[in-house]
Order: C-alpha cells, then sequence, then structure tokens
C-alpha cells in the first residue's frame, strides 16, 4: 500500500515489476530447480539496465554532435565529456562483474543450460545498439553473417529492423570525425607568422616540420612507419569506419598541444573513446574467459562457434583504433613545433 504523502520508493522505482521479472525455467513445475538460474537471470538482467543507462549517455552525445557547429567552449562539449566519462565508469562495474558470474561452475550451469536454447547474450539488442551507436559496422564484424539473422538464435525482426536502422544513422564515430574535419587549425590566415624549421615543401609548413621531425625520430627497423604516417594523416583518405586524413590531423594537433587549456575538453573526449574500447575489449576477454571455463569449446546456445567465435570478437571490434593508434606517431613534446601567436590567439575562440 502506498502512503498518501508524497513518492513512495517502491512504486517511485516500480519494483513490483523490476522484482516480479525473475522466473528461472527450472523453477516450472515438473522440473529440477537450479538454484543457479537465478543469479544467472538477475546478472544479465542487471547488465541490461546498464546497457540502457549506457545508450542513454550515448544518445546525448549524439545529439550534441549532430549540430552543425559545435562550440568548443560550450557547457555541451563538457557534458559530452563527463557523461562519456560516467559511461567508462559503468563499463569498469561491468568488467567488474563477471568475477560474480564466475562463481557458478560449469556444473552448476550445466544444470539449466539446455533449457535457455536458443536464447543467448549474442541476441542482446541494447548490446548492439550500443556497438552501433559507437560506430561499429556490421560488415566490420569478425564472421558478419552470423548477424544477418532471424531465423531462430538469431534476432526478432523487429530488433533487427532497430540495430539496422541505428547502424544506418550517423554513428559517433562519424560524427566524431566530422567535428574534427570542422577544425579551422590549419587555416592559412594562422600560420603566416610560423617560423618554419625546414624547407618548404608543398605540404602545409606545420605538417611539413612535424613530418620531417617524425622521420628523425625514427630507428631504422621503424623506417615503415613513416609511410603509415603519410597514409593516415598526408594522403587524402575518405572516412569509411574509420577517421578521415583531415580528422586525423586535427586528432593528432590535439594529442600533441593537449596542455592548452582550449584543447583539454577536446583532448579528453578522445581519450575517452580510446578507454572505452579498452574497456568493451576488456569485458570481451573476460567474458571470452569466463564462456570457456563454462561451457570449454562446446557450441553457444546462440548457434555460434562459442568461445571461438568470442575470441573472433575481442580481436576484431575495436572502434576507435585509429585514435588508440595516435600514440604511433607522437614526438617528444621538447622537439614540438612552436605555434604561432595568431593561432595560440584564435584557438581561445574556437567554434
Ligand atoms: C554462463 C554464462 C554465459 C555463457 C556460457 C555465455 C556464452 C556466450 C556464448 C557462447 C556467446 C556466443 C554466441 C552464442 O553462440 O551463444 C555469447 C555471446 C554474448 N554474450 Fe554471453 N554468456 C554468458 C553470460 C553472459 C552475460 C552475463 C552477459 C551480459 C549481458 C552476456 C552477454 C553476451 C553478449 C553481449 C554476447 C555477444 C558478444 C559479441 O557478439 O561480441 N553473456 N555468450
Amino acid at each position: 500500500m502506498k502512503p498518501d504523502n508524497g513518492q513512495y520508493y517502491p512504486s517511485y522505482l516500480q519494483l513490483e515489476k523490476i522484482l516480479d521479472s525473475q522466473h528461472p525455467l527450472s523453477f516450472a513445475e515438473g522440473q529440477e530447480p537450479a538454484h543457479d538460474e537465478m543469479l544467472f537471470i538477475i546478472i544479465h538482467q542487471a547488465y541490461e539496465l546498464w546497457f540502457k543507462q549506457i545508450l542513454f549517455e550515448l544518445d546525448f552525445v549524439k545529439k550534441v554532435f549532430s549540430k552543425e557547429k559545435v562550440d568548443d567552449n560550450s557547457e555541451d562539449l563538457n557534458l559530452c565529456r563527463h557523461r562519456l566519462k560516467r559511461v567508462t565508469t559503468i563499463l569498469a562495474l561491468l568488467n567488474q562483474q563477471v568475477t560474480v558470474l564466475d562463481t557458478m561452475t560449469p556444473m552448476d550451469f550445466l544444470e539449466f543450460r539446455n533449457l535457455l536454447t536458443p536464447a543467448s547474450g549474442f541476441q542482446s539488442k541494447q548490446f548492439r545498439l550500443i556497438e552501433a551507436t559507437l560506430g561499429l559496422k556490421m560488415e566490420r564484424r569478425h564472421q558478419h553473417d552470423y548477424y544477418k539473422r532471424t531465423n531462430e538464435g538469431g534476432f526478432a525482426q523487429n530488433d533487427f529492423n532497430e540495430i539496422n536502422s541505428i547502424e544506418a544513422s550517423q554513428t559517433i564515430l562519424q560524427l566524431i570525425n566530422q567535428w574534427l574535419e570542422r577544425m579551422p587549425f590549419f587555416d592559412e590566415k594562422f600560420w603566416k607568422g610560423y617560423a618554419a624549421q625546414f624547407p618548404s615543401t608543398q605540404l602545409h609548413p606545420f605538417w611539413n616540420d612535424y613530418r620531417s621531425i617524425y622521420a628523425n625520430s625514427l630507428t631504422e627497423r621503424e623506417q615503415q612507419k613513416l609511410t603509415d604516417f603519410d597514409t593516415q594523416f598526408i594522403k587524402e583518405k575518405q572516412a569509411d569506419g574509420s577517421f578521415s586524413d583531415a580528422a586525423m590531423r586535427s586528432a593528432l594537433f590535439i594529442m600533441l598541444y593537449r596542455d592548452f587549456p582550449v584543447f583539454q575538453t577536446s583532448f579528453q573526449i578522445l581519450d575517452t573513446l580510446i578507454e572505452i574500447d579498452h574497456w568493451l575489449a576488456g569485458w570481451r576477454h573476460k567474458h571470452y574467459v569466463m564462456v570457456r571455463r563454462m561451457i570449454g569449446m562446446r557450441v553457444g546456445t546462440g548457434n555460434t562457434s562459442g568461445a571461438g567465435y568470442l575470441e573472433g570478437a575481442v580481436q576484431q571490434h575495436y572502434i576507435f583504433k585509429d585514435l588508440a593508434a595516435l600514440s604511433t606517431y607522437l614526438i617528444e613534446r621538447k622537439r614540438l613545433p612552436k605555434l604561432p601567436e595568431e593561432l595560440i590567439k584564435a584557438l581561445g575562440f574556437i567554434s
């Protein structure tokens, strides 16, 4: 019974619904109750609740970056930083949560495993929406034919449609790419007073210098890295599921000059995206190790090859690996070209 004066904790939280949503199949009449099925259900539900919160935060970030102009000094950008950071904290918790499931032994699981077929975490729509919202494309997935199905073990048609529609809309990766491309750091007007260190070429004076300093920093065994540098930052490159050359230049520039206060928020946003990838990969790995212990090399209830499939996904499902790879192209702080005054002044007013 709800008291009359104001909100009542159980009703505000709709606990009646939530706490009436655990119905282990093995507890049904005629079955042998498997004690650990309760844990199995609750842990999945807890994951799904957190997935919901992650999607809520990612949708906010998507909205901000969908604006035609993102003011780098605005509170919006700071809120994105803050909320993306929250996503990493939730993901850290989700990594930790695997240890609770690890208290279930393979024999405990075997007691109810057959009842689940063909359901599997593979069918978690929210997990797929998180991946798709961030920017993991269907065709870039490990064994992507597994996903293209609505038959047994696959997705219900409406879930499948929803995942496809989020994939077809702009992803956070694409929006960040566009935001980086719009950054005006290399406008000629800011570089008139720049003191170049190396003879000029057709490259922008900053990149001409940076490329030479980088080349001089490479050891003999690393010479190939200069070709990779050109592929990432110099040659024209479209953003097909990764970042364009223009976006990569801005991202590297932000990484290099992060100590300027105006770059702090942008730097932290990029850094947090890398961290999100790390936590997701960490979770995939922990889940894979847990699955290998739980079912060995048997196929999954969702009908993939099981541990083999999950191991491939750990390797391949990084979303922001271009950003993480920026470290390959850093140079020592003391060798950084000194930025021209005009640019430093202008950086305070980027829009
Ligand atoms: C006894 C515990 C568990 C076992 C044995 C298990 C097993 C598996 C297997 C074998 C797969 C591959 C798909 C398949 O063929 O079924 C899979 C995928 C997946 N599972 Fe689990 N799982 C367990 C617990 C969990 C939990 C607690 C979650 C939390 C939501 C979860 C989420 C997922 C997700 C999201 C995938 C898809 C992964 C991807 O495609 O990268 N699983 N699981």
